[in-house]
């Protein structure tokens, strides 16, 4: 395939080099004449392992020419990979000039290209950027049509800098943001035979599964490094305790925990932190991280209440109250906070769990909904049905499939469900049902 790619940073040189390598012809185009240079005389312009040989090998393969001229790499190629820089700007937004200017350039060349071309934003950029800026200047500059003349795609790149051409052939995944199927085809072509799995979405989707990589990458790094603060104030190895923190491929190392859902809560989560962040406080030992977890997980709690709220009925209804699917357990259940909430604001509310019976809860469990919920026993029923019949508003905190199922049958027109966890497809519900992020 001919192939032009704009931008020979990290990412830009890496993919050149590989691609040659791998049988295609390739255009790099930058504004640093410098580094055009150093390709031209098979010199690689960043420092990684493996690049001084290859870049030298896939320039004398000459199958590899560079240019300052978007235009004509454009018009020697039928698709071009974007990979120019993104930085932050100094109040912390994205700074998308260069990016910009050149689809300014490309929509030129677009215009002066009788046939059609794709065109692959590989640089990291802020979700709806394509669809709501670049997609639009390359149609308007170039008088042309996205979808029909040309096509736009976005492929999150995932290599790290030091270990690139590795990742570059061993990439975690291929996810390609499209809304064309010529432009998804193009990528099967050129990335198809990677060792990984090909996922094709959304480009906005594409777009913020690299900032959540990212950012959950930030997030690992700094939990290690918070947990090590602790440990030195414990005096115990951090290097010992994040190795086995590892080695629990159930629960730590996994997908456990990582789905959307409601607030966590019980008996364990929250009480462990707050021990976590006074030990932490004793001895002088700062854990913002640790710290934000406890009150971001209230403004999830706080998202419901206003979810709640925001429908104006008063008659409400919650499946679930105990803190996850299966217990009885109440103490710190996030659904006691939203059933604490509504009868101190003087809604009429009713529950069903059919999990929770009050005369069998014991000890701290029975203080925690005693001193919080003292009269939940009269609101709490055996059967859904009252509880669906007498509500206008149905606050679903925890459902398996039988309890979701008969919850779709039972429920009115002129009622509204406030899902907290996902019941999934709701499209043949017969009544609104609002998400509580989703
Ligand atoms: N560096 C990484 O490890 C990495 C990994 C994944 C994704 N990314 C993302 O990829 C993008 C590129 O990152 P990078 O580290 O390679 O950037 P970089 O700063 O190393 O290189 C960007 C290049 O783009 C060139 N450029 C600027 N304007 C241009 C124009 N109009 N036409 C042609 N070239 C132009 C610059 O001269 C520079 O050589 C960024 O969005 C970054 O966030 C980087």
């Amino acid at each position: 395939m001919k192939i032009s790619i704009f931008g020979l940073g990290y990412v830009g040189a890496v993919s050149l080099a590989c691609l040659a390598r791998d049988g295609h012809t390739v255009v790099g185009v930058d504004v640093d004449a410098a580094k055009l240079d150093l390709i031209a005389s098979g010199r690689t312009p960043v420092v990684e392992e493996g690049m001084i040989d290859l870049v030298d090998a896939v320039v004398k393969s000459g199958r590899v020419r560079v240019t300052q001229d978007a235009r004509t790499a454009v018009l020697e190629t039928s698709v071009s990979l974007v990979c120019v820089g993104t930085p932050s700007a100094p109040n912390g937004s994205q700074d998308q000039s260069a990016m910009l200017r050149l689809a300014h350039q490309m929509g030129e060349a677009l215009k002066a290209k009788p046939a059609g071309h794709v065109v692959v934003f590989r640089s990291t950029l802020v979700p709806g950027t394509t669809d709501d800026v670049l997609r639009p200047i390359l149609e308007e500059v170039s008088g042309k049509r996205e979808g029909v003349d040309f096509h736009v795609c976005f492929q999150p790149e995932f290599l790290r800098e030091g270990s690139s051409i590795r990742d570059y052939d061993r990439p975690p995944f291929t996810i390609v943001g499209a809304a064309s199927d010529t432009a998804v085809a193009t990528l099967r072509e050129l990335f198809g035979h990677l060792p990984c799995e090909f996922h094709v979405t959304t480009i906005r989707a594409a777009e913020t599964v690299k900032y959540s990589c990212n950012n959950f990458h930030a997030l690992k790094i700094t939990f290690a490094n918070e947990t090590a603060r602790l440990c030195e104030a414990l005096g115990v190895d951090p290097f010992q305790v994040m190795d086995l923190v590892c080695k629990d491929r159930q629960l730590n190392i996994s997908p456990a925990y990582l789905k959307p859902g409601f607030a966590f809560g019980g008996s364990c989560l929250p009480k462990d932190l707050r021990a976590t962040m006074y030990f932490a406080r004793t001895r002088d030992v700062e854990l913002p991280l640790h710290a934000a977890i406890l009150p971001s997980n209230r403004i999830h709690i706080d998202r419901a209440i206003e979810k709640v709220t925001a429908t104006g009925k008063r008659r409400l209804g919650m499946i679930g109250l105990s803190f996850k699917a299966g217990t009885d357990d109440l103490r710190e259940s996030p659904l006691v906070i939203l059933a604490e909430h509504f009868i101190g604001k003087g809604m009429s509310l009713l529950v069903y769990d059919p999990d929770v019976h009050l005369s069998n809860l014991l000890g701290a469990n029975r203080r925690f909904i005693e001193q919080h919920v003292p009269h939940i026993g009269q609101l709490i029923h055996r059967d859904m049905g009252p509880v669906v019949d007498e509500s206008d508003v149905l606050i679903v905190g925890l459902a398996d499939k039988a309890t979701r199922e008969a919850l779709r049958k039972r429920v009115r027109p002129d009622q509204t469900v406030i899902d907290l966890v996902h019941l999934g497809d709701v499209e043949d519900w017969p009544c609104e049902v609002q998400g509580l992020c989703w």
